[in-house]
């Protein structure tokens, strides 16, 4: 059994950056389960699915097959043997996986693949339904969060940063729409697992963050 640290929280909390950091800082696996729940929605927008069309979702689960492998310690995500890494952060993408995530045969696909990398690996596993599904024995689990002011004002930083043209509001109002979804979906929905530690990082630096976080491992 290896040795699992679970970190769920809300879209933008900034789990992925600082889950890779305690992963390096602690020789773990970092498993982002988020770009599983991408891959998944690469394949249903290959196949010219709506959003919608739970039905058709569930019938394109049928031949949706994620694996995924580490090429110099970053994680690669392949759908059916191709590696899909790249179109995973766009933005139709990411709205596909929130929406799809909430059908149950999407979540069941994806389940054994999350188990039975923890099970081998000393593992930081990123997502919504880490530590209150997936893992529920999990060694640490944590709850990280933000303020939606913080979480926008920070996805709004990146986008300028990148040259991209974007709209404060707008950001704000996709991140209450998103969260809204994930909290609220009848299936393994987004919340903190009665033994998990909250840490909200509003008012945080990523390295108080990923010391606080760092001090509850082994
Ligand atoms: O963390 P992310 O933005 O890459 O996740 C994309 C979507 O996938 C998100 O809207 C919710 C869903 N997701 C999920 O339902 N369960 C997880 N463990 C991870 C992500």
């Amino acid at each position: 059994m290896g040795y699992n640290v679970a970190i769920d929280g809300p879209a933008g909390a900034g789990k992925s950056t600082i889950a890779k950091l305690v992963a390096k800082e602690k020789g773990y696996i970092y498993v982002d389960t988020g770009a599983m729940y991408r891959a998944m929605a690469v394949h249903f927008l290959n196949k010219g699915i709506a959003p919608e069309d739970t039905q058709g979702i569930i019938d394109a689960c049928e031949d949706a097959f994620v694996s995924i492998k580490y090429e110099d310690g970053v994680q690669q995500v392949y759908l059916n043997g191709e590696n899909v890494t790249s179109m995973l952060r766009e933005e139709r993408v990411g709205n596909m996986a929130s929406l799809s995530s909430a059908v149950p045969q999407v979540r069941q696909k994806l389940l054994e693949l999350q188990r039975g990398l923890a099970e081998k690996e000393d593992v930081i596993m990123d997502g919504r339904d880490i530590g209150t599904n997936i893992l529920p024995h999990a060694d640490v689990k944590i709850y990280l969060t933000a303020s939606v002011v913080t979480r926008a004002k920070r996805r709004y930083d990146e986008l300028k940063e990148k040259g991209i043209d974007c709209d404060y509001d707008e950001i704000a109002h996709d991140i209450e729409e998103r969260d809204r979804r994930d909290m609220n979906r009848e299936t393994a929905p987004l919340k903190q697992a009665k033994d998990a530690i909250l840490v909200d990082s509003s008012e945080m630096t990523i390295e108080e963050v990923v010391a606080e976080i760092t001090r509850h491992c082994r």
